[in-house]
């Protein structure tokens, strides 16, 4: 694992000197007001380029020199970017093909940034000219710290370069046309290849897409998109061997209300050519539609995710000390808030609290963008200030730099199931939900403070105490066997509807679920009924009656033990709740989407035999989270009060406090947003 040498936990964030080196005062107060905010690392030249190359060829380093050379004297950090997110007018004028083309096959124009055909042979060329030059120049400077490679990759392809590396992709995968049309199930509709010169990409838009062909075409893009990173990184590789490379993940959902991982790419197979995981997160603090600590639980589940990739701690490389622009309401963190979700960051395995930006520009549409040094160009600014107080914080907490967490949960996801889910049609299409789905059973941990990671299936889950995979719709033989022994060997896995529905081609099983399965949660599926929003049917489990929604599977029990069942409708009285001992082991199949007053009583029971719950306070409660991060020798606590009003908890042990090194004990007091970070010696 290659790793950056730097003691400390990083702050700062992307700086865009190239916009204002007509303005030195500004250049030369910035980095004043960068030691006044214990800013100590700068992420530079990730849109850049047309000031390091303005013309094809010629370039200008001096100004970046500069930044080096102050971020040096202050013994701080650069993190480079590869500017290939956004192309200077020359390239895209003087070559087309850099341009990308929509789905509907038409090419675009320069227009703004992330929008390079990732196939082009010239891009590729350019963007390596590039990088081997910001390489040579800066690949030995004492201030480099790693390497950003370009930002937030996303978004597909369809012009002729890219039909035809698909079509290359296709053949590579399945040798024959035979073997295409039977992955794709291509003679329904009279789809039937009868020549490689038929495998385009998908089109036009909309609902009516062949599953198969599109589950591959979103394999595809994962692959395009890594390979176009590969080829980015293959100067920096070559002049800096030692140095870490990273690029920036995203998350979704804000449109729905929601907050999730991105779905488009599957970052798990992305993690596995860089060498540190990084996002960028803006959780919709203060929103209309959920209370706080529901933002936080979102906002933990995608920190958990991340770090799972690599089970290393992270960077948050952005995120804002204020607000947004990019939403309809683009509300302001409240005083306190700001330094609250740092915290969470840093709680759920960060390293880094990193911004967009520091300094907002005054033109173009991200003026309107929080950053640390606003307009009015003052530290005296309620948003400099609570950064300043942060970042004077995390001088502090240097010694939880590069610490891991424990965790005994595993929740199990996967980037496929999840595309092959949200393409099919049938049953509930917009109650599939299946990420939103995982986040409701980690909110049942996280609101008792229990550490959970969350996984692909091609991960090693072997050692987890439970492991928590519902709606794994696509499966592989393989994960079916490791499920298997998983349980054989001790664990505990929950299954539940749409689980191991499919193959790897999202076909069915003809016949029966594959024996492997029926094996591991002992019964059979019979049929997935859909409820309409709104309609529920009730299960009964230990005496009490338990709300449905959404979904409710029928099945047949054929080894395992019926624990709940349904009260009403055709299928009443049969299972909801399927049960099996599997050697040393014991499978759930929960066949129904319920509410989180159902996953409570199923789950409770399990994580006291467990011994899961945290030791440190007498009694959790939602609002105030605790995580912790251990280097073996110390346990970090992170107690942080996700709500408005004064919380309590009393502690079961006395704690150093590790900002003020006083030993903490009885009963603490939270004030709203409050933030204490705790040490327990092992
Ligand atoms: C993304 C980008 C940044 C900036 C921010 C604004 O994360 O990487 O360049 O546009 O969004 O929130
Ligand atoms: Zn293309």
């Amino acid at each position: 694992m290659k790793t950056y040498n730097d003691t400390r936990l990083l702050h700062g964030g992307d700086y865009n000197p190239e916009q204002w080196l007509a303005h030195p005062e500004i250049l030369k107060k910035d980095f004043e007001l960068m030691d006044k905010a214990h800013v100590n690392t700068v992420t530079v030249g990730i849109f850049s380029w047309s000031t390091l190359e303005p013309e094809e060829g010629v370039y200008h380093f001096e100004w970046l020199d500069k930044v080096f050379e102050a971020m040096h004297k202050r013994n701080g950090r650069v993190i480079l970017a590869t500017p290939s997110g956004g192309r200077p007018q020359w390239l895209s004028e003087k070559y087309p093909e850099v341009n990308r083309t929509n789905i509907l096959g038409q090419k675009h124009h320069h227009g703004f940034r992330h929008n390079h055909c990732y196939t082009s042979p010239i891009y590729r060329k350019k963007v390596q000219q590039i990088n081997r030059q910001l390489a040579e120049r800066y690949g030995n400077h004492p201030a480099l710290l790693m390497w950003h490679i370009s930002n937030e990759y996303s978004g597909e392809c369809y012009c002729d370069f890219c039909a035809e590396k698909w079509r290359d992709w296709v053949k590579d995968k399945y040798q024959t046309l035979d073997a295409v049309n039977d992955a794709w199930w291509m003679t329904f509709w009279s789809n039937s290849y009868s020549s490689w010169s038929q495998v385009v990409p998908p089109s036009p838009l909309g609902e009516h897409k062949v599953h198969g062909m599109d589950l591959d075409w979103k394999r595809f893009v994962t692959d395009q998109t890594i390979d176009f990173f590969l080829n980015e990184i293959e100067p920096i590789r070559e002049i800096t061997p030692n140095l870490p490379v990273t690029t920036n993940f995203m998350a979704e959902g804000h449109d729905q209300q929601d907050f999730i991982p991105l779905e488009g790419l599957d970052y798990s197979r992305f993690a596995e050519v860089i060498d540190i995981v990084s996002w960028d997160s803006y959780p919709d603090w203060h929103n209309p539609y959920e209370p706080l600590h529901l933002t936080a639980m979102k906002s933990a589940y995608i920190h958990d995710q991340y770090r799972s990739l690599k089970k290393q701690p992270f960077l948050v490389m952005e995120s804002t000390p204020s607000y947004v622009n990019w939403h309809a309401y683009n509300k302001a963190k409240k005083p306190g808030m700001h330094i609250l979700s740092g915290m969470q960051q840093l709680a759920h395995g960060s390293d880094s609290t990193l911004y967009f930006q520091w300094r907002q520009s005054l033109g173009n549409s991200e003026k309107f963008h929080g950053a640390v040094v606003g307009h009015d160009n003052s530290e005296k600014n309620r948003v400099f200030q609570e950064v300043a107080t942060y970042g004077k914080r995390l001088d502090t907490l240097a010694a939880i730099k590069g610490t891991p967490k424990e965790a005994k949960v595993a929740i199990l996801f996967d980037w496929e199931s999840n595309w092959a889910l949200k393409r099919g049609g049938g049953f509930g299409r917009p109650t599939r939900r299946y990420i939103q789905t995982l986040q409701e059973n980690y909110r049942f941990f996280w609101e008792r403070d229990i550490a959970v990671d969350i996984l692909t299936p091609n991960q090693d889950f072997s050692d987890y105490a439970l492991v928590i995979a519902p709606m794994l719709y696509l499966m592989q033989e393989d994960t079916m066997k490791e499920l298997s022994e998983y349980v054989k060997k001790g664990g505990i896995l929950i299954g539940s509807y749409f689980t191991g529905m499919v193959n790897e081609n999202d076909q069915l099983h003809l016949g029966e679920w594959p024996q492997t399965l029926q094996t591991i949660f002992g019964l059979l599926p019979q049929e997935l009924e859909t409820l309409y929003p709104g309609e529920h049917n009730q299960i009964l489990y230990q005496g009490k009656s338990y709300q449905t929604k959404d979904y409710c599977g029928i099945v047949q029990e054929t080894t395992g033990k019926v624990i709940a069942t349904y009260s009403q409708d055709f299928y009443v009285n049969t299972p909801a709740l399927v049960e099996n001992r599997l050697g040393q082991g014991t499978a759930y199949y929960l066949a129904a989407r319920t509410d989180l007053d159902f996953l409570e009583v199923f789950y409770q029971p399990m994580i006291e035999k467990l011994a899961l719950q945290q030791e440190i306070v007498k009694d959790t409660q939602p609002k105030v989270s605790i995580q912790s991060r251990t280097d073996g020798q110390h346990n970090y606590y992170f107690l942080m009060n996700f709500s408005e009003e004064r919380q309590q908890l009393e502690l079961l042990q006395p704690l150093l406090d590790l900002e003020t090194n006083q030993t903490l004990t009885g009963l603490l007091t939270f004030a709203p947003y409050e933030v204490k970070i705790l040490k327990k010696e092992n």
